[in-house]
């Protein structure tokens, strides 16, 4: 066991990881890059990662502006884009910045900005979230549509599961290796916030296991909280899909997540 508690998720070990727990979760992909398709201008990605999504999406000849607050994760996508071909890098801007304050000089508004896999859910107070939606305000076009994934708060489930540990597992095509991830929520229902302790298990075919501890503090947030949420940072709320395949959120069913689909509120 590495002793060590790596206090940031998204660094040094966990950050390479990261693509052996999530390598094999495609289920978004056509969404977004058929979103990305009709657009004109470059995408604004937000939380970009390793590249899970920017690379089938500069892939799908999207251009991305892809931006991460943690160097170790970018690394790991500039690592990957070395083995994409010339037209593919080039759709490819990195910028290392943090959703909640970045200012950089584009010179352009984007029709198109995604928060996706649960970026959303790192913002912890309500001060971040509202700091980060004004912040993207900022760069969105007129007509600009922000694209928000996140996993829907079931209180049920997260009563059962509080305190309790959980895993999933991933047999990584990237790392040939297995990765398992074991996890014990601790919710906070007044300040909605889970405090996550979590092990992550190395398993190599020669029979290896190393592990990896760390913790994270995550937010959950509710339909008609994200909905004040974005009046308050000047979005319009256009939709709320429970699929990626467009499936109309109706408010009553629990699905696992959500899609949140906003635009600028129209000046008059
Ligand atoms: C769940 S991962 C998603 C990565 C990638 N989008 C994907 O779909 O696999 C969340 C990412 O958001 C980044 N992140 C968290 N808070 C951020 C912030 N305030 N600004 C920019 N990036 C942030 C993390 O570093 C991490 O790479």
């Amino acid at each position: 066991m590495d002793n060590k508690i790596h206090r940031e998720r998204y660094t040094g070990i966990l950050a390479k990881l990261y693509d052996g727990l999530f390598d094999n979760f495609t289920e978004d992909i056509d969404f977004y890059t058929n979103l990305g398709r009709k657009i004109n201008t470059p995408i604004l990605e937000l939380g970009c990662g390793s590249g899970r999504l920017t690379l089938p999406l500069a892939r799908a000849g999207c251009k991305v502006i892809a931006i991460d607050k943690q160097q170790d994760m970018l690394n790991i996508l500039k690592d990957k884009m070395k083995k994409e071909t010339q037209e593919v890098r080039k759709n490819i801007q990195i910028v290392k910045k943090d959703v909640q304050k970045f200012k950089y000089s584009f010179g352009y508004k984007f029709e198109l900005i995604l928060l996706p896999f649960n970026l959303f859910s790192h913002l912890v107070t309500q001060k971040d979230q509202l700091n980060s939606l004004e912040n993207i305000h900022k760069y969105i076009s007129d007509k600009g549509l922000l694209v928000i994934d996140l996993n829907l708060p079931n209180v049920k489930e997260m009563i059962k599961e509080d305190g309790k540990i959980k895993f999933f597992y991933n047999i990584s095509n990237t790392l040939k290796k297995t990765i398992v991830e074991y996890y014990c929520p601790k919710y906070n229902f007044s300040n909605q916030t889970e405090e996550v302790s979590i092990i992550i298990e190395e398993l190599s075919s020669d029979g290896t296991v190393k592990k990896f501890f760390t913790k994270d503090i995550l937010c959950f947030v509710f339909p008609r909280e994200m909905k004040l949420l974005l009046e308050l940072a000047d979005f319009e709320l256009a939709d709320v899909w429970c699929s990626y395949k467009g499936e109309k959120f109706n408010y009553k069913d629990s699905p696992e997540f959500l899609i949140y689909l906003a635009n600028p509120k129209i000046k008059n």
